[in-house]
């Protein structure tokens, strides 16, 4: 008798959705049944671009939700319904695949974290970068002491968010968007605390931050297109398009995390990693295994070197996931650590208020 495969939801039909779709459509285990959005025609482009026949197409997450056969729900509406969707999701017993950022404020991440305990379900936040084939290597090269013990390490998020992605109009926004930390610079924080971590399955553990924001596009009513190289008029972001944190880890680690959305360049995500017994820069390692190196040892390996979503490792993601349903085993990229993660920009915005060092936890318990 064939497995039956879980079911599901994709909710929100827009440009990350269709990486979901794809990523749930290859894996051996998952199937597509129903995708909801807040246009029905949005819903059948994505279901026609990816060749779905019988999907349940819905204008209302509600009756979505009640689809026959559903087991995980990915959202990947705009950020401020993320708390809300997945709250609703976790209250019907779904698994959920949560998009980044999580949430908009520290009390939509509480109410998401005490429904998600309370219904037992999975969750994994698609902090994607994780899965990134550079990533993984330097990962597993860390755990194996190819650099020692780190001890300072530093990830940029460079990338002119502006008016030609399709979700500007909602995160260009305080009120919808928040800040440039929230809504892209959390990849960045969220490498930060992984490339912390000496283990090759562990982000380290925020306990201080300190920040500054500046930059020049808020207010701004042009921006920089770097495709044609032009400035051209659009919505100004609502707030400031450079932050930069110091963090200080738990296990003693330094980081310096930036968000940069007013670089005149192109999407460039820069890494460095160094430990007692060597370094990282990018895909090129220093390291005390090579004794006879006389110039950089370079790792062939794909870069993180592309905003474009079809560029992005979710298959990676959704198969961890799909595997953490399968064998009843949490994910390193679960809920409660992508909070940790978000505490980072948080407490950024804590400290811009205060001129203070910001101690974390930011939440309790
Ligand atoms: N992990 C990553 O690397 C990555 C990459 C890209 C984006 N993201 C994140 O994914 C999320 C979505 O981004 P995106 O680029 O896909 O944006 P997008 O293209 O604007 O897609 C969002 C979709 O949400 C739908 N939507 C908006 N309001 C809704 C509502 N009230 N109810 C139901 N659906 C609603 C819209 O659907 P309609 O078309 O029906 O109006 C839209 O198509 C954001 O949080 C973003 O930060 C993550």
């Amino acid at each position: 008798m064939a497995e039956s495969k879980l079911g599901v939801l994709v909710h929100g039909a827009g440009w990350v959705s269709t990486q979901h779709i794809k990523a749930f459509e290859t894996n051996p285990h998952t199937e597509v049944v129903a995708i909801s959005s807040r246009k029905l025609t949005s819903c059948k482009a994505r279901a026609a671009e990816a060749g779905l026949e019988g999907t349940g197409l819905y204008d209302n997450y509600e009756q979505a939700l009640k689809h026959d056969g559903v087991d995980i729900v990915s959202v990947c509406t705009p950020q401020y319904l993320h708390a809300e969707n997945t709250i609703a999701a976790a209250e019907r017993g779904k698994h959920v695949v949560i998009e980044k950022p999580i949430a908009n404020d520290l009390a939509e991440i509480k109410a998401m974290r005490d429904a998600v305990r309370l219904a037992g379900v999975k969750t994994i936040v698609s902090f994607v970068l994780r899965w990134n084939p550079l990533f993984e290597t330097l990962k597993a090269m860390i755990a194996d002491n190819a650099i020692g013990d780190p001890y300072f390490v530093e990830t940029d998020y460079q990338h002119d968010i502006a008016s030609w992605w399709t979700g500007y109009e909602d995160a260009r926004k305080i009120s919808t968007g928040v800040s440039a930390m929230i809504t892209g610079g959390c990849h960045a924080a969220d490498s930060l605390r992984w490339f912390a971590a000496k283990g090759e399955y562990e982000a380290a553990n925020p306990i201080e931050v300190f920040a500054y924001s500046g930059g020049y596009r808020k207010g701004l009513s042009e921006e920089y297109d770097y495709f044609t190289s032009r400035w051209q008029e659009a919505p100004p972001l609502e707030y400031d398009d450079f932050e930069i944190c110091l963090v200080k880890f738990s296990n003693g680690v330094l980081g310096k995390v930036s968000v940069n959305y007013g670089c005149i360049m192109p999407y460039t995500f820069p890494i460095e990693i160094f430990g007692n017994r060597g370094s990282i820069k990018d895909n090129r390692i220093w390291s005390h295994k090579y004794p006879g190196q006389n110039g950089w040892v370079e790792i062939p390996a794909i870069l993180p070197d592309s905003a474009d979503v079809t560029h992005h490792p979710f298959q990676g993601q959704m198969d961890h996931f799909v595997d953490c349903i399968l064998s009843d085993r949490e994910s390193h990229c679960n809920l409660e650590d992508a909070i940790k993660t978000h505490e980072i920009a948080f407490a950024a915005l804590q400290c811009y208020e205060t001129g203070q060092p910001v101690q974390l936890p930011l939440l309790s318990g």
